[in-house]
């Protein structure tokens, strides 16, 4: 008996710490399901429009990454995170190393002494400054790794396009400062031949493990001469007009492209040592007004932290409607970075993703806290410069698409419970609102979206609501009649917008913005419907009204009954285990008299009421 007790207590513990380790996993080094499905209806969104007005979030791994765990093969374990995570963008110094002719990312020279054993972290001092570096952490073993999870991620699920932007920076041979004249040369210059084989010497080689997944402008002069006519609806009309970088979806999907990667500056230093970019360099990587235009912006530019700050705060008296179209026209791969002066805060992120920006955190800390509840066992001085904490605040701000609130809120938004969803593990359960399409005729149906001040928000379908219309061959032309309140369903169905206009919704951030300063503009309060919907198959967000199908419904069925079937497993194995020592270990009388006792009680209310019971 007391033993059964301890052996319950023990595999109790057990399922209990299992549970809470599942939780732990869910915010990192794993996406949230939230996050997960609003990033998926981001994408899928913009199937239609032009890679390089895709925006996402970006991280410097100098700053958040290498800096802090060291130039070492280990912290390529953040770099896979990230990019599981749902970062986009990453940002990263290339040093052209002059005394060994190599590109490396280690900041500085490897002291010849030092190179003796190559997996081993050795402090490198240049510049003044001081770094852990690794030998083995070679540019290509970042490709691989990013390569690794590009293989990884490529199903219809999880696909998605990623920006690799490249400082080039130099290790130039003058001594950094006068006073540290010696024959330093021979101090950088190994003999060990494992040391020497390591990096490549053009960048073109650098990238060379990321193979066909690379956009690379040669690909692209293909694509802009081979451009079919007959292609032409692919995109919306309007965006045929831009340079003509190719659809999402055809570059995801029909090319098997993933990456774009672009120099963004170019920083080495002057020398007869130098690197210079060659014609084949120029085919594999875009470089930046070169064989590129792209808007690469700093926070602490004024200019465009001013012009940002009016687009997101015009009141829509302005017309702004040229300058939406010359941003989704004429601007391509816009990024902004911060830096550890000016560093994002909530509000500026979310502005500069209204404005259209891939926002790119390029700053050593933030400040940002981890939410009161919960995990109270983190330790306080990982406030401010913890990788998962600063990632975790701005993420769900890093879309131009959903609220954050939809994603970070329990029991809200994409956290709403599901009807057939039968987890009843959350204790606070009392007035949950669940997103089902009621079996009665309760008319109730979290499946449907609006715009409201904040971006995107799950909504009841049969809310009456006004809606939005969208020109048809210009998306940054929108209306929207105040007086005409329709449901969901009805403003998909009544076909009442003016004449070239339909019932829309914005493919992109530019969209989303002249949309929202046509809303402020014209006195409409929010929220308004816009077309999209997840009715078919719970988180998978389409347009097209309420019987437009998933694209992937099968996989999402099959994934989501994978995460019903999970938990009840563990649950189930610790059941069978009970079960076998309630066997082993029955020798308990009681037991049995108790059920006996149950048995009698059910019969006596069965006679009572009048029941046809089960016959015993
Ligand atoms: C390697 O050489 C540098 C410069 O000659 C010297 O400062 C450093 O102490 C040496 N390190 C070891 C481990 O010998
Ligand atoms: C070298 O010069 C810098 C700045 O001029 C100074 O801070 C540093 O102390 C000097 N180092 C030595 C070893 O004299
Ligand atoms: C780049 O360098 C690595 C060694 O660090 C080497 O294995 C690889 O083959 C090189 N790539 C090319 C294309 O030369
Ligand atoms: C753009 O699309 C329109 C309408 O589909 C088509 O008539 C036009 O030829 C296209 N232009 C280009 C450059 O593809
Ligand atoms: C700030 O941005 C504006 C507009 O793009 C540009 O003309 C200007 O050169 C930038 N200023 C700095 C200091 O980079
Ligand atoms: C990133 O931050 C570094 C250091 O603060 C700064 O020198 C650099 O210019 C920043 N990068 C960009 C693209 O603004
Ligand atoms: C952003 O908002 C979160 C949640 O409201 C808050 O905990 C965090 O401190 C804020 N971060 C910054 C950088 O303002």
């Amino acid at each position: 008996m007391i033993i059964r007790t301890y052996i319950t207590g023990i595999l109790l513990i057990v399922v209990f710490s299992l549970k809470s380790l599942c939780v732990t996993l869910e915010n990192w080094p794993v996406i949230t399901p939230q996050l997960d499905a609003a990033v998926r209806s981001q994408r899928d969104v913009s199937n239609s429009i032009p890679i390089d007005q895709i925006t996402g979030i970006g991280v410097s791994l100098n700053r958040l990454v290498f800096d802090k765990k060291g130039y070492t093969t280990k912290a390529l374990d953040d770099v896979r995170t990230l990019l599981n995570v749902g970062v986009q963008t990453l940002m990263v110094d290339l040093f052209w190393n002059e005394f060994t002719n190599k590109w490396q990312l280690c900041p500085g020279p490897f002291f010849a002494n030092a190179t003796s054993d190559l997996s081993t972290t050795t402090e490198v001092k240049w510049d003044q400054k001081k770094y852990k570096c690794e030998a083995y952490l070679t540019i290509d073993r970042l490709m691989q790794t990013i390569n690794a999870y590009l293989l990884d991620s490529n199903t219809n699920l999880d696909v998605n396009i990623i920006q690799i932007l490249f400082s080039l920076k130099s290790i130039h041979k003058d001594p950094p400062l006068k006073n540290e004249t010696h024959a330093y040369e021979l101090d950088f210059s190994s003999s060990n031949p494992y040391f020497l084989a390591l990096g490549n010497s053009t960048l073109k080689d650098s990238l060379a493990s990321i193979g066909t997944y690379l956009f690379t402008p040669s690909n692209f002069l293909t694509y802009k001469n081979g451009r079919r006519r007959s292609d032409s609806d692919e995109y919306n009309s309007f965006y045929n007009l831009t340079e003509a970088f190719p659809s999402q979806y055809n570059f995801l999907l029909s090319d098997y492209k993933r990456i774009v990667a672009i120099i963004i500056e170019d920083d080495m230093a002057k020398s007869s040592d130098t690197y210079h970019i060659s014609s084949l360099d120029k085919e594999t990587i875009f470089v930046e007004g070169t064989n590129l235009d792209a808007t690469i912006d700093s926070i602490s530019n004024a200019t465009i932290v001013g012009q940002c700050s009016e687009l997101v705060n015009s009141q829509g008296a302005n017309n702004l409607t040229n300058k939406f179209d010359y941003m989704s026209l004429k601007s391509h791969f816009r990024v902004i970075a911060d830096n550890n002066q000016t560093t994002f805060t909530n509000n500026s992120l979310s502005d500069f993703v209204r404005c259209g920006y891939t926002p790119v955190l390029n700053a050593s800390m933030y400040n940002v806290y981890e939410d009161d509840n919960e995990d109270d066992d983190v330790e306080e001085e990982d406030v401010n410069d913890s990788l998962p904490f600063i990632v975790n605040n701005f993420m769900p701000l890093s879309l131009w698409t959903w609220a954050e609130s939809e994603i970070t809120n329990r029991h809200q938004g994409l956290n709403m419970s599901d009807s057939n969803d039968q987890d009843d593990d959350d204790d606070d359960d009392i007035n949950k609102v669940t997103r089902s399409i009621a079996q009665d005729n309760s008319k109730i149906a979290y499946r449907c979206v609006v715009i409201d001040s904040t971006g995107w928000k799950i909504r009841n379908c049969y809310e009456q609501h006004p809606y939005a219309c969208q020109k048809t061959d210009h998306p940054n032309d929108w209306f929207i009649d105040p007086k005409k309140r329709k449901e969901y369903f009805h403003a998909f169905l009544d076909k009442d917008c003016p004449k070239g206009y339909t019932f829309s919704n914005p493919l992109l951030s530019i969209e989303m913005l002249s949309l929202m300063d046509y809303i402020k503009g014209n006195d409409i309060s929010y929220p308004v419907w816009m077309d999209i919907n997840d009715i078919t198959v719970s988180n998978c967000f389409v347009t097209g009204g309420p019987y437009s199908s998933c694209p992937y419904q099968r996989t999402v069925t099959k994934l989501k009954l994978a995460r019903l079937i999970a938990p009840s497993f563990i649950v189930a194995v610790a059941v069978i285990v009970l079960i076998f020592f309630e066997k082993f270990f029955r020798t308990n009388p009681i037991q049995t008299n108790r059920k006996r006792h149950w048995k009698k009680a059910i019969n006596e209310y069965d006679k009572k009421y009048g029941y046809e019971g089960v016959p015993s």
